[in-house]
């Protein structure tokens, strides 16, 4: 997503977790956006002007009637220029301001005399959030189309436990990342599968893989940021499910199979990410099995839920992964036809820094009529690509 032309107006109000935000700056800085920072005073007790001011490589906002500052933006030329506004960390004070339009300061008159839509992500005690005046605050702004991003639970600066945590730089860059993404997919379900799957043995063992379910999951960001309805059936990861997708968890290919099944009505898209093992236990021992009967382990096929899907009159746009170790590309387009599919995704796992478990995924994609080789890159941007992809095959 290129947000190069964008204008955000960043403000940050008197919260502890202020420290995070030039992190959050250098984030955008770094994608090419044009950054202001507005500060209030009490956040200046928390963080300086001059960090800001370096991280963005502009002279950081404070005073509303500032001679200097005025001079060169005025704050309702500032409120003009600002494609979006981000008050990261929103204090419980300033999400009252604003509800009641209060503009004491440069940051609430920014908010009042801007036209550009405006996220808050709350910083407070987890009992100053869930304070009836902040929830009725958060709930007249939503109202009115303000959106919140966040807060995080868990343990805060104070010791306390509970909800009122700012969400991460990282986490806040995904829904700037969404916001500004062109909605190239609205009104199109896409159903992704994730991750390994598990083959129980026994009650202790089972067969899966080295699968981390990366590449599925930044798929499901992606094709929700373009707008599309996303379910996401994943087998057991480490990630968090990604926020407004519908995530489904299961553990083995007969549950995928059924999970993915009860999701294709309507589908638009189907995409298998997921490295289903190939075979599962022929029983599952109620009992431990014994070391020394291992080996008389009977293993059966699991159904290739890519495949069937292949089969159906109905069939969605069909995206399947073919993860190999030799033969690439051969093996790749083998698959292409004895699958059904309309688009493969062939990566070399032989490779140390792509694929399985990496962050990165070094990629080919093969269609009926044509191959296209991708640079090793970010998970992140190469399922950006693919979903755009997706989008152009569609439009056929
Ligand atoms: O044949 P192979 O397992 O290499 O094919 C990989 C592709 O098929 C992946 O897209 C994977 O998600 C899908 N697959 C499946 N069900 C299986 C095995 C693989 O959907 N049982």
């Amino acid at each position: 997503m290129n947000f190069c032309t964008k204008n955000i107006v960043i403000g940050v109000t008197g919260s502890i977790a202020a420290y995070k935000t030039p992190e959050l700056v250098r984030l955008l800085k770094a994608k090419g956006v044009n950054v202001k920072v507005v500060m209030t005073q009490d956040a200046k007790q928390f963080i300086t002007e001059l960090t800001l001011q370096a991280v963005s490589g502009s002279p950081v906002h404070s005073q509303l009637l500032d001679p200097t500052t005025e001079a060169s933006m005025s704050h309702i030329t500032l409120a003009k220029w600002a494609d979006l506004i981000v008050i990261a960390p929103a204090t419980a004070n300033v999400i009252a301001k604003l509800n009641v339009g209060i503009a004491d300061d440069l940051l609430s008159t920014l908010y009042l005399a801007s036209a550009a839509p405006t996220a808050l992500v709350p910083a407070m005690n987890q009992q100053m959030w869930r304070h009836i005046a902040t929830q009725q605050n958060v709930q007249q702004l939503a109202q009115r189309g303000v959106v919140f991003w966040g807060p995080d639970e868990g343990l805060q600066a104070c010791g306390d436990d509970g909800p009122g945590r700012m969400i991460e730089p990282s986490q806040i860059m995904e829904k700037i990342t969404s916001h500004f993404a062109p909605k190239l997919l609205q009104g199109k379900k896409i159903v992704i599968t994730a991750g390994p799957t598990r083959e129980r043995l026994d009650p202790v063992r089972y067969i899966s893989n080295f699968s981390s379910g990366k590449m599925g999951y930044a798929l499901a960001q992606s094709a929700r940021d373009l707008g599309a309805q996303v379910v996401l059936i994943s087998g057991p990861t480490q990630l968090k499910p990604p926020g407004n997708v519908k995530t489904i968890a299961v553990e083995s290919a007969s549950e995928m199979h059924r999970a993915v099944f009860e999701h294709l009505p309507d589908c638009d898209v189907f995409i298998g990410c997921a490295a289903v093992a190939d075979f599962r236990a022929k029983e599952i021992a109620t009992q431990k099995i014994k070391k020394g009967m291992l080996t008389d382990l009977k293993l059966e096929k699991n159904i290739d839920i890519l495949q069937e899907i292949g089969k159906r009159q109905d069939k969605p746009f069909l995206v399947g992964f073919a993860a190999e170790s030799e033969n690439l590309i051969e093996n790749a387009k083998a698959k292409l036809l004895q699958k059904n599919l309309d688009m493969v995704v062939a990566n070399d796992i032989s490779e140390d820094d792509s694929g399985f478990n990496s962050d990165f995924n070094c990629v080919s994609v093969i269609t009926a009529t044509k191959q296209m080789d991708f640079e090793l890159m970010p998970k992140r941007d190469l399922s950006e690509a693919l979903m755009q992809l997706i989008y152009q095959q569609l439009q056929k």
